[in-house]
């Protein structure tokens, strides 16, 4: 019997709308993320757990380890036979990465109890198939920081999917998931078929220099670039509250705010801890819309998936 886990991650950064991700943990050890328990069987059997299983389809064919499972076979021409057990920790539609979370697990755990068959890129490629099938179009930027930790680039040329790249470890994530669900598929409609050419190099300048500033340890003028000018414009309005809030914490004293993936949970950078727990704070007060929610104050997870 094995055990993976996968972290929870922040997709676009603000400044990388689907080309970066960081996976996240937090200080205090909870673990935020899914699990995968797997061992060899003689008949295939899927049980889920966990205190989000119950948001989950019923049906074997829509669900995600199931879907893992029919693509890890057809790649490695296996015909072979795995009892898992998914523990569902993470909420859907958080914008944490939770379907990434399910995945990574997943695919981590087939290919470790079968000797590895796959290749990173081999299995970050399917990976993203899966996170296509559910959010309507292929993207890394979840599933790459949660298989492979720290903060990812999307690359996905000449056979490199994601390429790790420097980031100010100190920082702190504080992350706040108000307890409701935003729908990546939908939040991916709303965004325009196209932008102005204005706009265009406005994101390739911010992108490209915030990697320049992670890699020559510029952190002041990393954390300026921390600008979203893709998505956030028109997904806050799917937030109640963002907005208010971003103005909020800014002047508690956090260092950049963003949506995390598609929302609704929002992020913010914080360099020292007592700012870090003013944030939290708040955000726990007037950011959360029910009981569900919650805030973590986070580190970067450089491990990504493991066994546990
Ligand atoms: N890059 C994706 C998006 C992440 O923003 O739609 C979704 O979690």
């Amino acid at each position: 019997m094995i055990k993976i886990y996968a972290p929870a991650s922040i997709g676009n950064v603000s400044v990388g709308f689907d080309l970066l991700g960081v996976a996240i943990k937090p200080i205090n050890g909870t673990l935020l993320g899914d699990c995968i328990q797997i061992k060899k069987s003689d008949n295939f059997k899927i049980n889920i757990i966990g205190k989000f299983a119950n948001q989950l389809p019923k049906k074997i064919n829509q669900n995600i380890v199931w879907k893992a499972w029919k693509i890890f076979l057809k790649t490695t021409q296996k015909k072979k036979n795995v009892h898992i057990t998914l523990e569902k920790n993470m909420p859907i539609g958080s914008g944490l990465g939770s379907s990434a979370c399910s995945i990574v697990s997943s695919l981590h755990a087939m290919n470790v109890i079968f000797n590895n068959p796959l290749n990173d890129e081999q299995l970050l490629k399917i990976m993203g198939v899966l996170e296509g099938e559910i959010s309507g179009s292929i993207h890394y930027d979840n599933v790459a920081p949660s298989y492979l930790g720290g903060m990812q680039l999307i690359i996905n040329e000449m056979n490199i999917i994601s390429q790790k790249i420097p980031i100010f470890e100190h920082w702190f994530w504080v992350v706040a998931w108000p307890g409701t669900k935003v729908s990546t598929e939908k939040a991916r409609f709303i965004l325009p078929k196209t932008y102005k050419k204005k706009t265009c190099i406005q994101h390739s300048k911010f992108l490209a220099s915030f990697i320049h500033a992670t890699y020559s340890m510029q952190e002041k003028l990393a954390l300026y670039l921390l600008k979203d000018h893709i998505a956030e414009p028109y997904r806050k309005k799917l937030l109640p509250g963002f907005s208010n809030a971003k103005k909020n914490i800014i002047k508690i004293g956090a260092l950049s705010c963003g949506i995390s993936g598609s929302g609704p949970t929002l992020f913010a950078i914080c360099k020292k801890l007592n700012i870090a727990e003013k944030v939290s704070k708040w955000l726990n007060n007037n950011y959360l819309q029910n009981k569900n929610g919650f805030v973590h104050i986070c580190h970067l997870d450089t491990k990504g998936s493991r066994i546990i």
